[in-house]
């Protein structure tokens, strides 16, 4: 039977991190590892009316077929939403995608022949490193900055990636609260990202699920609001801002873009779910979207704010431990002394009862074995302190125990 498999089948291997994941979700265990949004914030209240209204009163719409590109009224107040951030996309520039993550798995589609190269950062978030890998492109990591990628890096990365034989096509940013990092990017970086972009003839595909869930900090334009030249494709999800499990998200970006991931949507599922687009539309019609972002970034402010106040507090003061201090997002990084393996390390974190993901994964490279992510969002605010507590306890036992000649 396994000779029947295709050979990027065989040579795709289970996330470590999946496994990892579900030693985490062991009972007692405070996890700060899942990137998942507090369920107590999806309005739950309003999206079951608005469900039970649309199958019992509008069946032959909710339950039926839909076109590939997605619900014109969806697509039409999608429109205003990304407006309000200075994009303007008419409505055969939006297609409706289940989610951001199948609209990953087109791009990989739509742009990559086996080699083809992609530029993406160091660390870069793990669902595009899968879904770009199981079309065998190859994926090249550029260093991450504080203020976004590196981009001489990026231009030498791209020279040697053509040298080797590898047509560079395309390059993955997550700008705003970047999954796993919390860095945002930038106003410069973005606009050199486009010039090189521009030089070397390659398509941006700029992530952006955490984009409204700014709490400090100032504005700064999306990469695609500053493209004059249409090679900047985003990619939008309802995950963050409404509900994760509603599985909806969009792509806007330049038509001809857009009319070839139809294309391949329509052979991946013909089209996204016509109740969950038409729930996401009336909930964007007749609520304010806007006043539950609002929401959100008030009660994800406060406990970004105590996961920053704990880990000054708990922390061991040794040097070769930092961490970002995220103005949005869901998550933030540790950088622990290059001596430390993290994924070690997490084995006496469980026995501690407290969870992370290793940050090894998330580098397309092999490195960044001494980092972590901790994400803030699901855990209250009395895990939080207790959590890394515990997790200032497991890091200084682990520089303990460090051979005295790697001891910071
Ligand atoms: C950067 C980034 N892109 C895409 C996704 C996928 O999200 P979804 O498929 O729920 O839209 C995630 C999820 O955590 C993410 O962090």
């Amino acid at each position: 039977m396994d000779s029947l498999f295709a050979q990027r089948v065989k040579r795709a291997r289970r996330s470590v991190l999946r496994e990892l994941l579900k030693l985490s979700e062991r009972p007692g265990i405070i996890s700060f590892a899942g990137g998942l949004p507090d369920p107590e914030t999806f309005p739950r209240q309003i999206l079951a009316e608005i469900a039970v209204d649309e199958i019992l009163n509008n069946y032959k719409k909710s339950l039926q077929y839909t076109t590939t590109e997605g619900k014109r009224p969806l697509r039409a107040a999608l429109i205003d939403w990304l407006a309000q951030d200075g994009l303007h996309y008419d409505m055969d520039q939006v297609v409706i995608t289940t989610a951001s993550q199948q609209g990953l798995d087109l791009v990989a589609k739509t742009f990559f022949d086996p080699g083809d190269a992609v530029f993406m950062s160091l660390p870069t978030y793990l669902g595009a490193i899968q879904a770009f890998r199981a079309l065998e492109a190859e994926l090249v990591g550029v260093p991450l900055l504080e203020d976004g990628m590196d981009l001489d890096a990026l231009e030498e990365a791209i020279s040697r990636a053509r040298a080797a034989g590898h047509r560079p096509k395309l390059v993955y940013v997550v700008p705003d609260f970047q999954n796993p990092t919390g860095i945002t990017w930038s106003h410069k970086k973005r606009e050199g990202l486009l010039e090189i972009a521009a030089r070397e003839d390659l398509v941006v595909v700029e992530d952006m699920p955490y984009r409204k869930l700014r709490y400090t900090g100032e504005h700064r334009p999306p990469v695609a609001a500053l493209d004059e030249e249409g090679r900047v494709l985003v990619l939008f999800t309802f995950s963050k801002v409404l509900a994760a499990g509603l599985r909806l998200g969009a792509m806007a970006g330049p038509r001809e873009l857009i009319d070839k991931i139809v294309t391949m949507k329509q052979a991946t599922d013909l089209c996204t779910s016509s109740l969950t687009q038409r729930i996401a539309a009336r909930f964007m019609l007749e609520h304010d979207l806007s006043a539950h972002v609002r929401r959100l970034c008030s009660h994800y402010r406060v406990k970004r704010d105590a996961m920053l106040q704990a880990l000054e507090q708990y922390m061991p003061k040794a040097e070769g431990i930092s961490w970002t201090r995220p103005e949005g997002g869901l998550f933030l990084w540790v950088r622990l002394p290059e001596a430390v393996d993290a994924e070690q390390m997490l084995r006496r974190a469980l026995e501690h009862r407290v969870a992370f993901v290793i940050g090894a994964p998330f580098f397309v490279d092999g490195s960044g074995r001494n980092t972590m992510r901790l994400c803030f969002s699901k855990a209250s605010l009395e895990e939080i302190e207790e959590g890394i507590r515990r997790l200032g306890r497991v890091v200084e036992e682990e520089l303990a125990g460090l051979p005295t000649t790697q001891k910071l």
